[in-house]
């Protein structure tokens, strides 16, 4: 038997109440939202006959995942940070804001306050084991002109798939750091080849994709925020291709113009040239900024994020996505 009652005007006057449309106080943005939401569960309720065990194993899964602070992994495996970003790019479409390098998702574990330096910088620690990286590039507008002291934050995995900061085995700030492109807006980074990860076995997070038939996991990849005066902050991460994952990651993070080939160098000039032990596999990111007259449009950090001193959020990230 199928029981629809979503329509009645029982129903219809039980979501204006739920959602305090007959309340003075309270925020009227909040009121329309939870209306629209708590009435598509409803109606969600009603046409796929949801039964009350299946109901009640939805509210523990909710549950687990804020228990565990899964809601910012789940959102990437959702689709929620890529929808943002198509929704971005339609909005800047809209504004004529075009060209550019392309934005992908930022993830939780962007730690501020990484030591700085000027053209080069080596991100890790010397006890950090892996595959030498040279991670160059040059930021320019989209004339193609250079950015001189564009700012280029990059973060990343180590060869584990652990960060900086929630991996407490790693020495602070490691494979983290700000770098100002020199004065021809180039950048050189030394690092190591990051590791691609996935999504803990058996997390709330799992569980939700494996009812989906999919798998939580994401491809090697660098995050990036690159921002300069006048220009658009950009927020964007590569992909080294290759990886069994590069194409399927399971947040969704890969642009075809963010996948980028990690060159294996072994000619002994060429290592020498850059004061290394060894081979080395060399990766190239050039980055075209748009630019913008709007002020708030030069820094977009909607998300928290942990910082130094918020050790709070940070012990809250820990354990997380590594996204
Ligand atoms: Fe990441």
């Amino acid at each position: 038997m199928t029981v629809k009652i979503f329509d009645t005007p029982d129903v219809q006057a039980f979501v204006k109440t739920v959602a305090g449309f007959d309340k003075t106080g309270g925020n009227d943005r909040a009121k329309q939202i939870v209306h629209r939401l708590v009435g598509d569960l409803f109606k969600l309720i009603d046409d796929f006959d949801v039964t009350e065990e299946e109901y009640w194993a939805g509210v523990n899964l909710l549950n687990a995942l804020g228990s565990q602070t899964q809601f910012g992994l789940l959102s990437p495996g959702l689709g929620f940070d890529h929808f943002l970003d198509m929704r971005q790019d339609a909005i800047d479409a809209e504004a004529k804001r075009t060209g550019g390098t392309p934005r992908t998702i930022e993830g939780p574990l962007y730690v501020a306050g990484a030591p700085e330096a000027e053209g080069f910088a080596r991100l890790d620690d010397e006890a950090t084991e892996g595959e030498t990286m040279w991670l160059t590039g040059q930021v320019r507008d989209v004339n193609g002109t250079p950015i001189a002291g564009a700012k280029v934050e990059i973060w990343h995995a180590n060869s584990q798939g652990g960060y900086s900061f929630f991996d407490p085995s790693q020495s602070e700030y490691n494979l983290r750091r700000t770098i100002y492109a020199d004065s021809d807006g180039r950048y050189t980074a030394r690092s190591i080849i990051p590791s691609g990860y996935g999504v803990p076995e058996g997390a709330p997070t799992d569980v939700v994709l494996k009812s989906l038939g999919r798998h939580g996991e994401r491809p090697a990849h660098i995050h990036y925020f690159v921002s300069a005066p006048g220009h658009q902050h950009l927020t964007t991460q590569i992909n080294l291709a290759g990886d069994p994952y590069t194409y399927d990651d399971f947040a969704f993070a890969t642009r075809e113009e963010l996948v980028v080939p990690a060159e294996r160098i072994d000619d002994p000039a060429e290592i020498a040239k850059r004061d290394l032990d060894g081979p080395f596999s060399h990766v190239v990111f050039d980055v075209e900024l748009a630019q913008t007259d709007a002020a708030e449009l030069q820094v977009r950090h909607a998300r928290p994020r942990a910082k130094e001193d918020d050790q709070d959020l940070a012990s809250q990230l820990a354990g997380t996505a590594k996204v």
